[in-house]
């Protein structure tokens, strides 16, 4: 099967915004070759605040377009909420693999000291079963506690347009941990959407010292790189940021976007 793929097949990464950048940066240190479609949905950010009617629509419907429009080899779905949502879904209808992105409770877990671990999300992220069934399976024995974080999602787009934020911010997402039963005991964070892995920096400043982050942008490109392994790669045209909207990008964003390798703009 593996020698039917086209070298200039792109991996689709699809996100609601600029987070699953997060994941493009690790999946360039294993694949620098290979060529890439990074989908952001700009039109519907911000997921998080979404039903999970709509996030499963639109997250099934966009990526049944893309992958007409691109062939791509493989979807990773570079979004916490989109895939705990969604992910099942997905995997029926599309006939590519696709590797999802789900809150990294399991090494949260086995890197707590204290025993008690924050997990920042979106809304939506936070209330789903799938979390519920990771702390079940990985994090019985510990202390989860769960925040929403959605300023966090426009902090990450903001920084990557170059626009200054405010630092109270990022203050809000670690007051919300600290200030539940536990929080003070907190070590471990898990940053459970992939805008926040954007700013980590800023987040260690407002956690202070003592706390370290995790999420699994790491194990999500070492996964693709698995699943791809023994493929061709070769690039025929500059790599693609896909947006949903047409708004004025190339001011703003498109900076960022070339640091990521993604040269060229389109519009779905
Ligand atoms: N980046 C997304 C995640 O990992 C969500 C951001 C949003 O709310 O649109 O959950």
């Amino acid at each position: 099967m593996q020698q039917d793929i086209d070298p200039s097949a792109p991996i689709l990464l699809f996100d609601s915004g600029v987070g699953g950048l997060s994941v493009l940066a690790e999946l360039r240190k294993l694949l620098p070759d290979a060529p890439v479609i990074y989908a952001a949905d700009n039109a519907g950010r911000p997921y998080g605040t979404k039903t999970e009617a709509q996030v499963a629509a639109r997250v099934a419907g966009l990526l049944g377009r893309m992958a007409e429009r691109y062939h791509p080899r493989l979807v990773c779905i570079a979004c916490n909420t989109a895939s705990t949502i969604a992910l099942g879904m997905v995997r029926e209808v599309l006939e590519v693999p696709i590797v999802g992105t789900v809150p990294a409770i399991k090494p949260a877990a086995a890197m707590t000291k204290s025993g008690v671990i924050g997990l920042l999300g979106t809304e939506a992220t936070i209330r789903q079963t799938y979390v519920d069934r990771l702390e079940h399976e990985f994090a019985r024995d510990k202390k989860l506690l769960r925040q929403a974080a959605p300023e966090l999602v426009e902090a990450a787009e903001a920084k990557l347009r170059g626009e200054a934020v405010d630092p109270p911010v990022y203050e809000a997402g670690a007051q919300g941990l600290r200030a539940q039963p536990g929080g003070e005991n907190i070590d471990t964070v898990v940053l459970a959407c992939t805008h926040f892995a954007l700013v980590e920096e800023e987040l260690a400043k407002a956690f202070g010292p003592g706390v370290a982050f995790v999420h699994g942008a790491k194990g999500i490109a070492r996964r693709i790189a698995h699943l791809t392994e023994g493929q061709d790669f070769a690039r025929k045209a500059p790599d693609v940021a896909l947006f949903t909207k047409n708004e004025a990008i190339a001011g703003t964003l498109a900076p960022a976007l070339a640091g990521y390798g993604l040269e060229q703009i389109e519009f779905l």
